[in-house]
């Protein structure tokens, strides 16, 4: 069975163009359940960690300068399918090949700068949820005795 969590950080770019309110009012819309948020500067050390998976890719530096060159907006998202439903959100990792409507499509300036990150598998949102957030940081509607 698909999981019921992802991780989304709407990163610097977004967040320096105003553009957290409207992702969130996105995410809402599309029958998200927000049950974990933070805003806060990722240390480099943090985003080499978070990141490390692709640590071997030509885009790897500038990634992590980029991802810690100001605040972000971490948060678990919750819902059936959540993985793979936050994906068909988001859009393609590229905007310019994102479907219209979706929040990179919308918000995103480049592939580097492209708005909000997506965890890309249940193992992965499993991995990327617990980076960022203990268990009394967690307010699941899956869970009665943290909600
Ligand atoms: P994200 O979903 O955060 O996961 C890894 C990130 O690497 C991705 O979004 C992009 O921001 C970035 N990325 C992926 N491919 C490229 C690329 N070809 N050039 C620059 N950045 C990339």
């Amino acid at each position: 069975m698909a999981g019921t969590k992802t991780l989304t950080i709407i990163k610097p770019g977004a967040v320096s163009n105003e553009f957290i309110g409207p992702i969130l009012a996105k995410i809402n819309e599309a029958g998200f359940h927000i049950s974990a948020m933070r805003l806060f500067r990722l240390t480099k050390r943090q985003a080499e960690n978070f990141y490390v998976i692709h640590q071997d890719k030509h885009f790897y530096n500038s990634l992590i300068n980029f991802m810690s060159s100001g605040p972000v907006v971490v948060a678990i998202l919750e819902k059936e399918d959540a993985v793979s439903d936050y994906r068909k959100l988001i859009g393609h990792t590229d905007p310019a090949k994102a479907e219209p409507g979706t929040i990179r499509k919308l918000f995103a300036e480049s592939v580097e700068r492209n708005a909000v990150h997506g965890s890309d598998s249940d193992e992965n949102a499993e991995f990327e949820c617990d980076f960022f957030f203990s268990k009394c940081e967690r307010f699941s509607k899956f869970d009665p005795l943290h909600f």
